[in-house]
């Protein structure tokens, strides 16, 4: 909580265990074969296009109620956001997670992931599902920071968390499929604070 308030980003490596790890994957590999993942865009509502040339995702949005196989997920991302809350005094309520898969040769130009119509993202989580993932596999996420770039490996059951309206980045073309479950935490929107706990 510390490191996200100082640097503006976080990574905690094992931050899911074996058991939660297998059922993302084992309900991941069931929308593929369901063919449920479908192209991302960019944009909200009628600004929102399918471009390919600056991002190769294929996402599927998730549903807490009709997903329910990933609870043990939402439980966790549930206490994720009381902890944000409580340590790092932030004003959260709601978030959107989707899992992506990268197909071999795709990229994510860099970008922030807030827009025009979009600007209640608050904090960027994204947590990497590559077993055995390997230096020349691509697919590495890169944080500017002021005048840095920081390379983050996309290793299985390493977290991510970023503030959304500060840090661009960008990922690398990958080499092989990569995976992520990826999500934003919401601001509140304003005004109605007080009929929140
Ligand atoms: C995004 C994004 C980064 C990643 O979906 O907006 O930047 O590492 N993803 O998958
Ligand atoms: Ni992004």
């Amino acid at each position: 909580m510390d490191q996200l308030s100082e640097n503006d980003y976080v990574i905690v490596d094992d931050f899911i265990n074996d058991e939660m790890f297998n059922s993302i994957m084992e309900f991941f590999h069931e929308m593929e074969t369901a063919d449920k993942l479908k192209k991302a865009g960019i944009g909200a509502q009628q600004d929102y296009q399918v471009k390919a040339e600056i991002r190769g995702d294929f996402i599927y949005w998730l549903d807490e109620g009709r997903d329910v196989a990933l609870k043990p997920f939402f439980d966790l991302k549930d206490e994720l956001i009381q902890s944000l809350k409580r340590f790092c005094y932030l004003s959260l309520s709601g978030s959107e997670f989707h899992i992506a898969k990268y197909p071999a040769g795709s990229y994510y130009h860099r970008h922030l992931d807030q827009f025009n119509e979009r600007t209640n993202r608050q904090i960027t989580v994204l947590i990497y599902l590559n077993k055995d993932w390997k230096p020349g596999n691509g697919g590495e996420l890169v944080i500017y920071k002021e005048d840095k770039e920081i390379l983050v490996e996309p290793i299985a059951k390493r977290l991510l968390l970023f503030k959304s309206d500060v840090i661009e980045h960008e990922v690398l073309t990958t080499q092989v499929p990569r995976y992520s479950l990826t999500g934003w935490l919401l601001h509140q929107p304003a005004g109605i604070g007080f009929l929140l706990s």
